[in-house]
């Protein structure tokens, strides 16, 4: 069976590219899909993405595609740092969870600092920019040749 690692951006990451570049870098969010896209098909994985600026949305999604994934990329934007109903619908999953973060969410303002994702996430990349994806994914592909 072919193993899926689903992909989900939050709120505002479709307009990565035009949005506060100095923050977040020029790569557009279909560059970075691509990307994952290209690796996952390397590796033999299909990889899903999927971005919302609605967290009801996010939920609908993670309990559609969440269930069959071997693991799940989350950049859950600012829904990171108060969005529960997007936590609880992770929370309920046993797939391995990696939060990323395109900008260093510690060198940025204090609400920043808090994430509600974080303690149901395996781990977390913050401040690496759109290759913070690309590790999050080779963690997942390395975990999934071990088991
Ligand atoms: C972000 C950081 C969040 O604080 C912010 O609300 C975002 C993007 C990041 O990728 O750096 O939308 O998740």
């Amino acid at each position: 069976m072919t193993a899926t690692i689903l992909v989900i951006h939050g709120p505002n990451l479709n307009m990565l590219g035009r949005r506060e570049p100095h923050l977040y870098g020029t790569t557009t969010l279909a560059d970075i899909n691509t990307a994952l896209q290209q690796r996952g098909a390397e590796a033999g994985v299909q990889i899903i993405c999927i971005q919302s600026n609605h967290e009801g949305e996010l939920v609908d999604a993670i309990q559609r595609h969440g269930w069959d994934a071997q693991g799940i990329i989350i950049n859950p934007g600012a829904l990171t740092h108060y969005g529960l109903s997007l936590r609880d619908a992770l929370a309920m999953l046993a797939t391995p969870i990696i939060e990323v973060h395109l900008s260093n969410v510690y060198q940025r303002e204090a609400f920043r600092h808090t994430s509600v994702i974080a303690p149901i996430a395996r781990g977390q990349i913050t401040g690496l920019g759109w290759r913070g994806y690309l590790l999050a994914l080779e963690w997942l592909l390395a975990e999934l040749r071990n088991t």
